[in-house]
């Protein structure tokens, strides 16, 4: 039985990626840092479904602390789904050094060293890592600096790290386009999202299941590596 590690899994797109694998044969590794209910009744319905077949694991990774502790608990991975992130304005004039880590630890650091420290595994099983991207790692939101940086920072690191670990282990990346609209502080008026969608051809956001249905597309694909699909609605075909 294969099985999978997503970080951020409890809820949203992190959510439905768990699910999807799960649904296609995977054993699911949940991680969380907050939303501890939300992963264990996700756990607790996976394992209904099929026994013994999905776990949680909670841990802060903007700390590497908590990085090592998180692949040291994991004995064997087939794939590794960095998807946990975090995204809200960053006004250049406004940004400072707090936000640019904040932003950075865990869109950027915390993906790398996580493949870092499960490499090991990951060859045992010849394995995947599949990064969640953004299109706006390569078209920059306005007023999202950090954000946009960080994104063409996992971008990179996913054409990289397919070269630097290849051929033992495949690194791909999904890009989506607007799929679920953000919450808290980077929430949106009605104005703003109609707006957002009136660039996307095909004229509506994404699902959170067009993005796992990707990601179980190149989990389930052993001739690629090194490449970025993104799952935009044709949003990129405009400017
Ligand atoms: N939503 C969209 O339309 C959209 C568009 C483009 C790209 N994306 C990308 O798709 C992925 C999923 O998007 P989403 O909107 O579902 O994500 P999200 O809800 O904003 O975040 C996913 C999870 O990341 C975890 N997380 C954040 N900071 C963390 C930290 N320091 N340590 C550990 N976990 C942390 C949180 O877990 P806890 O809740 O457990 O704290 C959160 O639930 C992200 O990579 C995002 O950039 C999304």
């Amino acid at each position: 039985m294969k099985t999978a590690l997503i970080t951020g899994g409890a809820q949203r797109i992190g959510a439905q990626i768990a699910q999807t694998l799960h649904d296609n044969g995977f054993n699911i590794i949940i991680h969380y840092r907050h939303s501890k209910q939300a992963a264990e009744a996700l756990a607790q319905a996976l394992n209904a479904q099929r026994s013994d077949s999905a776990e949680i694991i909670q841990a802060e990774l903007s700390s590497l602390k908590d990085i090592q502790a998180l692949s040291q608990s994991i004995d064997q991975l087939d794939v590794l789904v960095n998807n946990a992130s975090v995204f809200y304005p960053t006004p250049v004039e406004e940004a400072d050094q707090d936000t640019w880590h904040n932003i950075m630890d865990t869109n950027v650091m915390a993906p790398f060293f996580l493949s870092q420290s499960l490499t090991n595994t990951l060859r045992k099983t010849s394995g995947c890592i599949i990064n969640i991207i953004d299109i706006h790692g390569e078209r920059p939101l306005k007023n999202h600096a950090i954000y946009n940086i960080s994104k063409a920072g996992i971008a990179m690191m996913t054409k990289t790290l397919a070269k630097e670990l290849a051929p033992e282990i495949r690194v791909c990346g999904v890009s989506p386009g607007s799929i679920l609209w953000p919450e808290n502080e980077a929430s949106l008026t009605d104005e703003q999202k109609n707006k957002m969608l009136k660039k996307i051809a095909l004229g509506k956001q994404g699902s959170a299941t067009d993005i796992a249905n990707t990601v179980l597309f190149l989990a389930n694909s052993p001739y690629i590596t090194g490449q970025i699909i993104s799952v935009d609605g044709g949003r990129t075909l405009n400017q």
